[in-house]
């Protein structure tokens, strides 16, 4: 599909909840999607020391052109995961709206503002502009949730230039 309205969804998935997030939400956007894979598995420790995990590829180049980014990634230890970590840490963000969403197992949602914040940091660091953040349910620890309960949170986004509109 053409990536009419400039828009780029670049996500990181262990278990496929986020995975099914983002396509989704590509269904609706009709833009382009970046998966994040790493060359050694990202752990949890890691993540609660903030920091990175190495990259395969060049996933920074897939964004030079967007305008609208959308970061996706699952909460690991009440953090970001390494995998987004050390996207953040190279990404050039100038002139970009940047949307975070969050996937986790707690349905209380705790500590998704903290993540958001801390996310939303490093976009400003780069030189973003972060429009919005959702934080949604997925599976527990090591399962993935239904697709329809993640598709029906995935719809409540409200999109600017949605090609399909608003479901
Ligand atoms: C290493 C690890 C740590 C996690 N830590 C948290 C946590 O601190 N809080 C939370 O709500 N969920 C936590 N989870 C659950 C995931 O966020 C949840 O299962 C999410 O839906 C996974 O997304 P994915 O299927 O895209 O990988 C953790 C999962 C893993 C694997």
């Amino acid at each position: 599909m053409d990536n009419k309205n400039g828009a780029i969804i670049v996500f990181f998935s262990k278990d496929g909840n986020t995975r099914s997030g983002a396509k989704r939400l590509n269904e609706r956007l009709g833009g382009k999607i970046i998966e994040l894979q790493e060359q050694k598995k990202g752990n949890f420790l890691q993540a609660l020391f903030k920091k990175g995990s190495k990259l395969q590829g060049n996933p920074w180049n897939e964004i030079t052109g967007a305008t609208d980014v959308y970061l996706m990634q699952p909460i690991w230890a009440s953090n970001a995961v390494p995998a987004m970590n050390a996207f953040l840490q190279k990404a050039d963000f100038s002139g970009k709206q940047i949307t975070i969403i969050t996937f986790q197992q707690f349905a209380d949602l705790r500590n998704s503002d903290k993540v958001h914040q801390e996310i939303a940091a490093a976009v400003k660091q780069k030189n973003g502009q972060v429009i919005g953040s959702y934080a949604f349910i997925g599976g527990k620890m090591g399962q993935c949730a239904a697709e329809k309960f993640i598709y029906d949170q995935i719809d409540t986004m409200e999109l600017p230039n949605s090609p399909i509109g608003d479901p």
